[in-house]
C-alpha cells in the first residue's frame, strides 16, 4: 500500500475539495487531487532548472520530458529561473509527485526516478497529444495553472506480455512499455516460457532456445488438430531480454519473468526430455490447451536444471519478484484418457513415499507444494522471492509466497486470509484476451468471454477480502495471452483501452473513479494513442472489431 506525505495530501487536499476538477482535464489515471485556476504557463521553450540533487536516472526522465517537448513545439528548452523547476523533495514517497503551475512557473517535486516518470507523464498528458509523436505537431503549448498531489492506491500495477504463443519483437515491447508508462502502471509480467515456446535465451542449457524455441506449425483458428505446418518461433538473446530490463526501468517499471513450472513445460520437455516423467519424445506443441506432460518431480536432474535458470534469471532480472508459475499442472485436456504422468511416474510416487506424502487426490499438490517450496528456497538464496498463480495454494503453501489470483478472485481472498499477499488478476475482469464486445463475429477472433471496457473500469480489488486482509493485497494486474493474438495492431486493440481502465484500477481511490468522467478524459487518450502509433478498440463507443463495424448492423 502507499506510503504517504500526510502533511502535503491534506494541504493539497483542502484546496482541492474547494475547486471541482474542471471538465477538460484529462488526465488518467486521476490524480489523488487537482486544482486548477485561472491562467496558464507557455511551456515550449521555458526555462529549465534541475536540483543538482536528482539523481541520475530521474534526470534522464526529465531529459526525456524535455526533449519531447521540443520537438512537437519545434522550441529549445534553456536552462534558467522562472519556468520549469524539478525539485527533490525527500519527504514524498517514492511514487508520489506534486506539480504546481502558477504564475511563478512549472514547480515538479518528486523523491527520486518513478515520481518523477509519474509527473512528466502527467504533464504530457496535459499538453497537445502530438508531445507523444516524436515530431512537430500543432499546439498550444500550454499548461493550465494547476495544483496537483498524486500518489497511487496500489504499490503493485501489472500488465503482462505473452510472447510465447506469438512472439512479440524486441521493438514491440518497448511499444507496450511506452503505453505501460504513459498510464503509470509499474511492473512488466514477462511470461517468457510455454508449452508452445521457450523464448529466454540460457546459456547452460542452450536446446532450451535451439529446439525450444521452435514449434513445428501452430494450429489454425479454432480447429482443433489442425496445423498449418509453418515453423514458428523466436527467442529473446540475453542482450536483448538485459535491453528491455533496462528501458522498462527508465521509466519505473520493473521486468517481472515468468518460468513457468513444473506444468506449462512441453517446450524444455521437447529440448531435454530426460526432465519429463516418460522421458519423451515430445515436442514443442502446435496446439493451445493444457499439455498432460510436466517436468518430473521425482527427477533430481530437473531441480539442477532449474537451479541454472533460476541463476542465469536473476543474472539478468533485478525484480524482487520472480514468477515461477504453478498453474495448470494437472489434467490436460488434450489426452483425457491418459492419467496425470505424476500419477503412474515411479520416479514421482518414489518422491512423494520419501516425503511422507499420502496417495490420494491431494497427493499431487503436496508434490507440487515441494516442488514450489524447493524453487523458493533457490530464490531466496539470490534475495528473491516468489509469484505463483493461484494453484500453488492448494496443499500447503511455504510461508513467503505472492499469489496471483487468477481463477476469480477466490486464490486473493483464501491468501490474504491465510496472510499471504496476492495480486489480482481475475479473469472474470482482467483477462484481455477476451472478447469486448457481443457481436463477436465483428471482432477478431478471441478466446472467449465478454470483458467490455466498463467491467473492467468496475473491478474492486477488495471486493470479497475480508477486513484487516486488505494489506496482504499487493496490487492488481490484467493477463493478455496471445493464443488467437497474431499481429501487433490485434494486439494493441485488446489492450487498449482497457489497459486505461485497469490503470484507474490501480491507481486511483475506489471513490475517487468514475466512468463518465474517465469516458470523457478517453477521447483525448485516444489523440494520445493514435500519436504513439498504436491501434485501440472503440467497442465500447459500439464501433465493433478491428474494421469498427456499426453495432447492430
Ligand atoms: C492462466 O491463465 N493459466 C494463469
Ligand atoms: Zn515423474
Amino acid at each position: 500500500m502507499k506510503t504517504h506525505s500526510i502533511l502535503l495530501a491534506a494541504a493539497i487536499c483542502a484546496a482541492a475539495c474547494q475547486a471541482p476538477v474542471p471538465q477538460d482535464f484529462n488526465v488518467i489515471p486521476m490524480p489523488e487531487s487537482v486544482t486548477v485556476s485561472e491562467g496558464s504557463f507557455k511551456a515550449a521553450g521555458a526555462a529549465v532548472k534541475i536540483d543538482e540533487n536528482i539523481p541520475d536516472d530521474a534526470l534522464k526522465a526529465i531529459v526525456r520530458f524535455a526533449s519531447a517537448l521540443e520537438k512537437a513545439s519545434g522550441k529549445k528548452m534553456h536552462e534558467g529561473e522562472g519556468g520549469f523547476s524539478f525539485v527533490l523533495n525527500r519527504d514524498l514517497g517514492a511514487e508520489e509527485y506534486a506539480v504546481n503551475i502558477s504564475g511563478d512557473g512549472a514547480v515538479v517535486e518528486a523523491s527520486a526516478l518513478s515520481g518523477f516518470v509519474y509527473a512528466t507523464e502527467t504533464l504530457k498528458q496535459m499538453l497537445p497529444a502530438g508531445i507523444y509523436s516524436g515530431k512537430k505537431a500543432s499546439g498550444p503549448w500550454v499548461l493550465p495553472y494547476v495544483s496537483i498531489f498524486d500518489s497511487p492506491r496500489f504499490d503493485y500495477r501489472g500488465m503482462h506480455m505473452d510472447p510465447c504463443r506469438h512472439f512479440w519483437t524486441v521493438e514491440e515491447t518497448k511499444k507496450y512499455i511506452d503505453v505501460m508508462a504513459a498510464y503509470k502502471l509499474n511492473r512488466l509480467h514477462w511470461h517468457l516460457t510455454e508449452d508452445q515456446g521457450w523464448r529466454m535465451e540460457i546459456k547452460s542449457w542452450p536446446r532450451l532456445t535451439e529446439v525450444g524455441a521452435w514449434r513445428s506449425g501452430t494450429m489454425i483458428g479454432k480447429e482443433w488438430g489442425s496445423s498449418d505446418g509453418i515453423r514458428y518461433g523466436g527467442f529473446y538473446t540475453q542482450d536483448e531480454l538485459r535491453e528491455v530490463v533496462a528501458y522498462a526501468a527508465e521509466r519505473g517499471i520493473t521486468v517481472i519473468p515468468e518460468i513457468d513450472l513444473p506444468g506449462h513445460m512441453l517446450a524444455a520437455l521437447a529440448a531435454y526430455p530426460e526432465l519429463g516423467c516418460t522421458g519423451g519424445p515430445y515436442e514443442v506443441w502446435t496446439r493451445w490447451g493444457v499439455a498432460k506432460d510436466i517436468l518430473c518431480a521425482g527427477n533430481d536432474k530437473v531441480f539442477d536444471f532449474l537451479a541454472d535458470v533460476f541463476a542465469e534469471v536473476v543474472d539478468i532480472f533485478p525484480s524482487e519478484y520472480i514468477h515461477i508459475g504453478g498453474d495448470e499442472c494437472f489434467g490436460g485436456d488434450a489426452e483425457p484418457l491418459r492419467p496425470d504422468p505424476w500419477d503412474v511416474c515411479p520416479k514421482c510416487a518414489a518422491r512423494m513415499h520419501s516425503l511422507g506424502i499420502k496417495r490420494g487426490p491431494q497427493a499431487k499438490h503436496y508434490l507440487q507444494n515441494y516442488v514450489t517450496a524447493r524453487v523458493q528456497k533457490m530464490l531466496e538464496g539470490y534475495g528473491r522471492k516468489i509469484i505463483g498463480w493461484d494453484e500453488i495454494l492448494q496443499g500447503e503453501l511455504a510461508p513467503g509466497a505472492t499469489v496471483m489470483s487468477w481463477r476469480g478472485i477466490e486464490g486473493g481472498i483464501k491468501a490474504s486470509e491465510r496472510g499471504f499477499d496476492a495480486i489480482m488478476t481475475p479473469y472474470t475482469h482482467l483477462y484481455f484476451d477476451f472478447y469486448q464486445s457481443k457481436e463477436t463475429d465483428k471482432e477478431p477472433l478471441a478466446i472467449g468471454g465478454y470483458t467490455p471496457l466498463e467491467k473492467v473500469y468496475g473491478y474492486e480489488p477488495f471486493d470479497g477480502i475480508k477486513p484487516g486482509a486488505e494489506d496482504h493485497i499487493l496490487g492488481v494486474q490484467a493477463n493478455l495471452w496471445t493464443e488467437y493474438i497474431t499481429t501487433e495492431e490485434h494486439l494493441e486493440y485488446m489492450l487498449l483501452p482497457r489497459m486505461c481502465a485497469l490503470s484507474e484500477v490501480q491507481w486511483c481511490a475506489a471513490d475517487a473513479k468514475d466512468y463518465q468522467r474517465f469516458l470523457q478524459s478517453l477521447d483525448h487518450t485516444f489523440e494520445i494513442l493514435d500519436a504513439m502509433g498504436l491501434n485501440y478498440s472503440l467497442d465500447h463507443k459500439g464501433l465493433i472489431g478491428l474494421d469498427r463495424l456499426p453495432a447492430g448492423e
